[in-house]
C-alpha cells in the first residue's frame, strides 16, 4: 500500500492559479487550457485577504465560492491557501501595530507582502479568523487536497510588540535573570541585567554592527530562535483553526529550502507534510538542487514532500531571468520526484497583466493560447505523469549516509566573530554533499537531534554548536561501528554559544582522538597543502594545528610553521571510526576521501552510471524506482545491471542491456522484488 501525503491519486500536477485577478469570462478558457496541459491540482486563494475581508466587520466569499465551484466542476483538486501572507491596507491603517519594523528600526508602511508582525495580536486574531471562516465554509468540498497556510513565511520583525514578546519568551527559556546572565555571558562588556525590562532586542540600534555581526552572540542567537518560533506560532494558530472544521485535511505551508531565518527542522514537526518552492538559477549544479530536495525531505522526517512551486520557464526576480532550456523543466521536475516529491507544481498557471510578476513564467502565457514552447513542454510532462499514475507515490529514500545540517548551528557559526569572515556553513556542507552526490551515493540530510542508528556513515561539517546529547549520540553511533566525519571548528560551543573549555574540539575530543591547539585563518589568496592518498591537495580558509591523542594522521601540512603536523585524521573508537578534516580543501579531495570511506563502509552508489548522470532511488517494500537523470547536453548509454521497466518509455530491459538517455532525458526503472515463499 502507498501512503498519500495529500488528497491525490497520482503525482499531483498544477500550481498557483489566480482567477480573481481576471474577468470571469476568461475562466472557462483557462480551464480548457489547463485540462489540455493535464493539470489536476490548483493552488487557490494565495493573496486574497483584501478581497475576502473588505473591512473589519465584513467578509465576502462570493467570488471564491465561484472559483471553488469552477475548480470542482472541472475535476480539479484544490490546494487551498488561507491568504494571510499579505494583510489588507485598511488593517494597516487602522492598526499600525501589525506593520513590521526592520533591523534598522524603521517601521514599515503598508506595501509588498509578508509584512505582518508575527507578534501582533491583531494580525494573529484576524489571520486565524479568516482561516477558520475558510475552513467552515469549504469543509464539504471533497476535492481539497491540502491547506496551504499563508505563503513562504519569512523575514524578521524588530518592533515593540516583538520586544515585549521576546522578554516573555526569555522568561520561559531561562526562568531567572541569573540564568539568562550566565547563558548570555553578560559579564562581558558590562551587560548584566537586573530587570527583565532592561532587555532590548538586538538590532542595528543595539547589539548589531551589521545584519550578520553582533557584539552579543547569545542575545542575537536567541532572537533568531525567538523570531522563527514567533512566525511558527502564527502557522500553528492557523493550523489549529482549519483543523477545527477539517481534521482530515492535511496542512502545509510552502518552505524555501535552506532559508536561514526559519528553523525548518523545528517547523517540520508541526506540519502534516512538507512542501517547498524550488527556484534554482540555470547556473546551479544538479548537486545544489538535489541538496535542497534532500534537506526538505529531512525536515519532513524522510517522508515524501510536495514540490509546491517552480517556474515552468523563468523567474522575474533574478538579475538575469534566463529561460529554462528545452527539457530542463521536465528534467528538474523528475529530479524533484526522484528525491521524494509526490507532486510537480508550478508558480504560476497564468501570467498576470500588472505588477512585479507579470513576466514570471507561467503555463498560460500573455499570448493566451496553447501554441507556445512552454505550454507544449508542460502538457507533455503532464501526459507522462498521468501515465505513471500512482506508481512511485509514497516510496522513500533508503540512504545509508547522512549529512548533518542544523539551523541553530548555522546561525551560531555565522554570528561568530572569527576565525574567518569567509566561513560559510552552507558552502562547507555542500562540499561534502556534492562529493557524495557526484558519486551517486544516496544521502539523507538530518538535524543534530535526529536518530543516527540507521546510518553507516554520518558527516557533520562544522559541527560548531554541539547541543546537549549530540556528542553522546555520536559517541554511541561510532562505538557501535558507525563512521563519523567532522571538520575544523567543531565541538566548540554549547547551545548558548558558550565555549566548552578544556581544549578543542570540546565534547567531540575523545571521539576524534585529537586536541586542536590553534586555528590559523588564511586570507583567500593564501594556501597550504597536504598529501592524501598520494595526491597533493590544497588547504585553505582555516588550518587547525592539532595534536594526536589516539588518532592517526592520514595527511600532514606541507608548509608554514606547522608543516608536518596532522591535518586529516582517523580515530578508531569502539568498533567504528571518526575522521577529522582540519581545513577546507578542494573537490578532488572530498571525492577521494568520501570514496575511500564509502568503500570501506560498503556504501554503494544508487547505480553505476557515466559522468553527468544522476542516479537516485526511491524504495518501497517490493518496488525500487531507479531514476536516471541526464544533466548533460549529450546522449548517454547506461549499462543496466538489473531487470527493470522504464515507467516513462514503457520499455522493459534485461540485465546487461544498454539504456540510451538523450540529452536532459530521464528514465524511471521499476525493479520488483520477487515475493519470498
Ligand atoms: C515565491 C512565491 C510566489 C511567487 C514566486 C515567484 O515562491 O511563493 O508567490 O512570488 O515566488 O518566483
Ligand atoms: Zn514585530
Amino acid at each position: 500500500m502507498w501512503e498519500k501525503i495529500w488528497n491525490q491519486e497520482k503525482i499531483a500536477y498544477g500550481g498557483d492559479y489566480n482567477p480573481e485577478q481576471w474577468p470571469e469570462e476568461t475562466w472557462e478558457e483557462d480551464m480548457r487550457l489547463l485540462k489540455l496541459a493535464h493539470i489536476d491540482t490548483l493552488t487557490l486563494n494565495v493573496f486574497s485577504w483584501a478581497a475576502l475581508q473588505p473591512s473589519e466587520e465584513e467578509y465576502s466569499f462570493e467570488k471564491l465560492d465561484k472559483i471553488m465551484k469552477l475548480a470542482k466542476d472541472h475535476g480539479m483538486k484544490v490546494c487551498l491557501a488561507t491568504s494571510t501572507g499579505a494583510h489588507p491596507a485598511w488593517m494597516a491603517r487602522k492598526y499600525p501595530e501589525i506593520l513590521r519594523t526592520d533591523i534598522h528600526g524603521i517601521k514599515r508602511k503598508f506595501g509588498a507582502r509578508h509584512n505582518s508582525c508575527p507578534n501582533s495580536l491583531v494580525y494573529r486574531k484576524y489571520s486565524v479568523k479568516l482561516a477558520e471562516k475558510l475552513a467552515e465554509r469549504y469543509q464539504d468540498f471533497d476535492n481539497i487536497a491540502a491547506w496551504h497556510i499563508s505563503n513562504e513565511y519569512g523575514g524578521e520583525c524588530y518592533c515593540e510588540n516583538c520586544e515585549k514578546a521576546f522578554r516573555i519568551w526569555l522568561k520561559n527559556r531561562y526562568h531567572t535573570l541569573e540564568e539568562l546572565n550566565r547563558a548570555w555571558n553578560t559579564s562581558f562588556w558590562g551587560h548584566t541585567f537586573y530587570d527583565w525590562e532592561e532587555i532590548v532586542l538586538p538590532d542595528l540600534r543595539s547589539e548589531h554592527m551589521s545584519e550578520e555581526e553582533t557584539a552579543a552572540q547569545g542575545i542575537s542567537l536567541d532572537y533568531r530562535r525567538f523570531n522563527s518560533d514567533s512566525i511558527l506560532e502564527c502557522f500553528r494558530l492557523e493550523y489549529e483553526a482549519v483543523k477545527k472544521y477539517t481534521p482530515e485535511i492535511p496542512v502545509t505551508t510552502n518552505l524555501m529550502g535552506a532559508y536561514k531565518p526559519l528553523d525548518y527542522q523545528k517547523w517540520g514537526k508541526y506540519m502534516d507534510f512538507v512542501s517547498w518552492d524550488n527556484y534554482p538559477s540555470n547556473e546551479d549544479s544538479a548537486s545544489q538542487i538535489a541538496f535542497h530536495h534532500d534537506l526538505m525531505r529531512g525536515v519532513g522526517d524522510g517522508r515524501p514532500f510536495v514540490l509546491m512551486e517552480q517556474t515552468p520557464s523563468q523567474q522575474n526576480w533574478q538579475p538575469f531571468n534566463a529561460l529554462k532550456r528545452p527539457g530542463v523543466m521536465r528534467l528538474w521536475s523528475y529530479q524533484a520526484v526522484a528525491h521524494g516529491s509526490d507532486a510537480v507544481m508550478f508558480f504560476q498557471m497564468k501570467r498576470s497583466v500588472g505588477s512585479c510578476e507579470k513576466y514570471h513564467g507561467a503555463v498560460i502565457d500573455h499570448a493566451g493560447h496553447e501554441h507556445t514552447r512552454v505550454f507544449r513542454e508542460v502538457a507533455e510532462l503532464g501526459a507522462e505523469l498521468e501515465q505513471i499514475g500512482r506508481e512511485i507515490l509514497g516510496s522513500v529514500s533508503a540512504a545509508e549516509t547522512a549529512i548533518m545540517f542544523d539551523w541553530e548551528n548555522w546561525w551560531a557559526i555565522e554570528y561568530s566573530a572569527g576565525p574567518s569572515v569567509s566561513l560559510k556553513y552552507k558552502d562547507e556542507v555542500l562540499k561534502y554533499y556534492e562529493a557524495l552526490h557526484s558519486q551517486n551515493i544516496p544521502v539523507d540530510v538530518i538535524g543534530e537531534g535526529d536518530d543516527l542508528s540507521r546510518y553507516k556513515l554520518v558527516i557533520a561539517p562544522i559541527l560548531y554548536m554541539t547541543k546537549p546529547g549530540v556528542d553522546e549520540r555520536i559517541r554511541a553511533f561510532v562505538s557501535q561501528g558507525g563512521t563519523f566525519v567532522t571538520t575544523y571548528f567543531s565541538g566548540y560551543v554549547d547551545e548558548n554559544d558558550l565555549v566548552v573549555i578544556g581544549g578543542y574540539p570540546g565534547r567531540l575530543r575523545d571521539i576524534l582522538g585529537i586536541w586542536v591547539e590553534e586555528i590559523d585563518a588564511l586570507p583567500e589568496h593564501k594556501k597550504n597543502e597536504f598529501i592524501y592518498g598520494g595526491q597533493t591537495f590544497e588547504a585553505g580558509l582555516v588550518c587547525d594545528i592539532m595534536h594526536l591523542e589516539g588518532a592517526e594522521a592520514l595527511a600532514e601540512y606541507q608548509e608554514d610553521f606547522y608543516a608536518k603536523t596532522p591535518v586529516v585524521t582517523r580515530n578508531c573508537f569502539g568498533t567504528g571510526s571518526a575522521y577529522y578534516v582540519g581545513t577546507r580543501s578542494e573537490k578532488g579531495f572530498y571525492q577521494k576521501l568520501l570514496a575511500d570511506i564509502c568503500s570501506q563502509s560498503q556504501i554503494m552508489p544508487a547505480a553505476k552510471v557515466p559522468e553527468g548522470i544522476e542516479a537516485v532511488k526511491r524504495v518501497r517494500e517490493r518496488e525500487t524506482y531507479l531514476f536516471l537523470l541526464n544533466h548533460t547536453e549529450e546522449e548517454k548509454e547506461i549499462l543496466l545491471s538489473e531487470h527493470g521497466t522504464d515507467l516513462i518509455a514503457q520499455k522493459t530491459y534485461q540485465p546487461g542491456e544498454n539504456l540510451t538517455l538523450p540529452p536532459k532525458g530521464t528514465a524511471i526503472l521499476r525493479h520488483r522484488k520477487s515475493v519470498e515463499k
